[in-house]
């Protein structure tokens, strides 16, 4: 019977392109996606952005935006990246769209007013407010020192250095990281989700405990309604209530007859599932009621193993409460490291950039067939190795699976007019043994098994390429009289190709289509796969259909810094050119000073690694005062504070002479920050020793053009800080 399904993943955050982390997760529901649609079944794909919150209000505020156009301009960047890797939702949305403001309004209202007690409570709380930005902080906005361990600068809910949690209120000497002033206590009126209530609770025991979830992830959930860490990182009994409102200002839905209150973000944002969903219903003139009141609609979300709480816990209780289906199930996959190195974090996503992969010109495939011989069904995180990635590829993709039909197709093409043959018993016993086959991968798709999946299509791929090399099509082309035992052959590995193909097809779905066309024949699915293609069959002729990875690549994607060497290269262009010759001279252009047609006046200096960057120790400093220097018209002499200590755990300040008397007043830098080469050798000069230097720009000619720029951090930067 055909499956309805609707299936998600997590909205990823409007304040960034999207990292390799978030095209793991969307290769591993589209492989499921495209599997269920070979089964013969229907799924709606949906994703949108997550646009609301702190963050992205103060990141638009910073950039002189409204949060709208923040957040569309990040919306507007999304499709290279789907496309590319050929993930393809069925639609993308927002959750600023007003079909998210009415679902989550409506949803609110049903908790608000439930028929059995409201599951709403209003209480005051006590939170820090920021009196310059005029706001309440969130805690990540909220720093200071540790009261555990005194490191300094940490986050209001957990320290970085030794691990503590906190509420903000513990911070020793707290501030604002949007302005650096001090914080004060205020209190205000928010609206809870109540989360403890006994209805609540016995829902979510049964919800999350019936099984249907990962195992490792159910017995997770399990601890949550015995014991829970609170804020102050003390601990209490089962579920808390979970605070669901933020005042104003705030980038959110406004609470219905709550004047200056807006949902917190992570009441929205799945909700955004269903709004993003309605939208698609409306594109297409369905009834999103209708369709949801389908008792056989089976919902899924594939999510990433940090939003667990949020998926498994609130989510599920606000549909169920608000009088709305429930999710059949919640997806957890871990993260994904980069050549063993670091989680992939939302905000950095370091390692592998997957534009720049695409911009290499690498094959979107082997990435999704690399991820798919390393996901299973469990919360389990895995890494991308670039050795192991193109060996993987080389070898299974290439080896072993696309040189079958590069193989057996010239000879069918040239010799048989590209007609199949009959088949012999032991091609007809190996293409049986194949399409048996085909209900345990498929099961393996079900079960989110994708490594397993591959690694039995794989050694079915082994079994053909022993039949090749025991049957040796071309010695049998040798001999005239083999001429029927050729076709036989090579028709055997192309009906064994077109098997392979389809297994594989949920995960290569562009080199399927490829092969379909190849091969002449319908789009391959689980269903007619058992047909066998007769004798007769006609094949178009054979183009080849992967690339082998080449190491260049592999070494060009991990290359750090490629903006400093395509600055590089294309200075090197220049020189040339200016040579005269443009193909022979290979010398990179020396850093010659006023040439007017390099950025600023001079050639970018030769490319260094991340490493020589390393070395340079760049901090934000704090100009506590600035004065002339007696006997110089250029230096001004400055004392910073880039946040030291001496032994005696002392403030320690530099003392740093700098030559931008012709651009400053001194008392114009008293109070303002910049950024000191912190660990540049101590300087002898004639008004005294320099402790380090100052960062400022000028152009190469400073006759043409004078002046000398002192630079400033952004806002929230704080002394001491590193410039990564
Ligand atoms: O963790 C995140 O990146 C969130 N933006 C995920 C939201 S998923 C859903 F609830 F919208
Ligand atoms: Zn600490």
């Amino acid at each position: 019977m055909t499956r309805q399904l609707f299936v998600t993943t997590a909205l990823p955050y409007a304040n960034g392109n999207f990292h390799i982390g978030h095209i793991m997760e969307y290769i591993q529901a589209d492989i499921w996606v495209r599997y269920q649609r070979m089964m013969g079944n229907a799924v709606d794909f949906c994703g949108a952005d997550d646009t609301h919150g702190a963050p992205i209000m103060i990141a638009a505020e910073k950039a002189g935006i409204t949060p709208q156009q923040f957040v569309a301009n990040i919306a507007a960047g999304r499709k290279p990246y789907l496309d590319g890797f050929h993930i393809r939702f069925d639609n993308w949305h927002s959750t600023d769209a007003p079909e998210n403001h009415a679902l989550a309004q409506a949803i609110y209202r049903s908790l608000r007013d439930h028929k059995d007690g409201s599951l709403i409570e209003v209480r005051t709380i006590e939170q820090f407010f920021d009196p310059e930005k005029n706001m309440f902080l969130p805690d990540r906005f909220i720093k200071g020192e540790c009261p555990k361990c005194h490191s300094a600068d940490q986050y209001g809910d957990n320290c970085e250095q030794c691990g503590a949690v906190y509420a903000p209120t513990d911070l020793i000497n707290p501030f604002s990281a949007l302005s650096g002033a001090k914080p004060e206590l205020k209190s205000s009126e928010h609206f809870f989700f109540k989360l403890s209530d006994p209805r609540c609770v016995a829902f979510l025991e049964s919800w999350t405990q019936d099984g249907k979830l990962q195992p490792e992830v159910a017995n997770k959930i399990k601890e949550w309604f015995t014991v829970r860490t609170n804020p102050d990182g003390t601990t209490s009994e089962g579920l808390g209530d979970w605070d669901i409102s933020r005042d104003a200002p705030y980038f959110g839905i406004e609470i219905p007859d709550a004047p200056g209150k807006y949902f917190y973000v992570w009441l929205d944002a799945p909700i955004g599932y269903l709004a993003s969903l309605k939208n698609l219903c409306t594109k297409r003139g369905v009834d999103y009621e209708a369709y949801m009141a389908n008792p056989l609609l089976e919902q899924y979300h594939f999510i990433g193993k940090d939003i667990v709480t949020f998926h498994t816990l609130f989510w599920p209780a606000t549909l169920h409460f608000s009088g709305r289906k429930t999710p059949n199930n919640v997806f957890v996959h871990g993260f994904l490291t980069v050549n063993n190195g670091e989680k992939m974090s939302k905000s950095r996503g370091t390692g592998l950039d997957p534009l720049k992969y695409l911009k290499l010109g690498m094959n979107p495939e082997w990435l999704r067939y690399y991820l798919a011989a390393k996901l299973s069904a469990r919360n389990e995180d895995i890494d991308f190795n670039a050795d192991d990635f193109m060996a993987r590829v080389n070898a299974d993709l290439i080896g072993k699976f696309v040189n079958i039909a590069s193989r057996a197709a010239g000879f069918l093409t040239k010799r048989f007019d590209g007609k199949f043959g009959t088949v012999g018993e032991d091609g007809a016993a190996l293409l049986h043994d194949m399409r048996g086959q085909s209900s345990a991968i498929a099961q393996l798709y079900e079960a989110r098994e994708y490594a397993k999946a591959m690694k039995e299509t794989m050694s079915l791929a082994d079994r053909v390429n022993a039949f090749v090399d025991a049957n040796k099509p071309w010695e049998l082309a040798k001999h005239p009289e083999q001429t029927a035992r050729l076709q036989d052959v090579c028709t055997v590995c192309l009906k064994a190709f077109r098997i392979l193909t389809c297994y594989l097809k949920p995960v290569l779905p562009e080199l399927a289509a490829q092969v379909e066309r190849f091969l002449n024949i319908a789009p391959l699915s689980f269903a007619n796969i058992t047909q066998p293609l007769e004798a007769g069959h006609v094949i178009d002729t054979y183009q080849h259909l992967m690339q082998r990875v080449d190491a260049k690549q592999l070494d060009a994607l991990f290359e750090p810094l490629e903006q400093v060497e395509q600055a590089h290269i294309a200075t090197e262009l220049a020189a040339n050119a200016k040579a005269g010759d443009k193909k022979t001279a290979k010398a990179a252009a020396p850093a010659v000073a006023a040439d007017p047609t390099a950025p600023g006046g001079e050639a970018v200096a030769p490319t260094i690694t991340i490493d020589d960057f390393a070395k340079i120790d760049l901090r934000i400093a704090k100009i506590l005062s600035c004065t002339a220097v007696a006997g110089s018209t250029k230096l001004l002499q400055l004392t910073l504070d880039a946040g030291e200590q001496d032994e005696a755990g002392q403030p320690k300040t530099r003392n740093v002479f700098s030559g931008i008397a012709s651009m400053y007043q001194p008392e114009q830098l008293v109070g303002k920050l910049t950024v000191l080469v912190a660990n540049l050798a101590p300087r002898k000069m004639k008004f005294g020793v320099s402790e380090g230097m100052v960062l400022a720009a000028s152009h190469a000619d400073e006759k043409a053009q004078p002046g000398i720029y002192v630079l400033e951090p952004f806002a929230g930067a704080q002394p001491g800080m590193r410039i990564h």
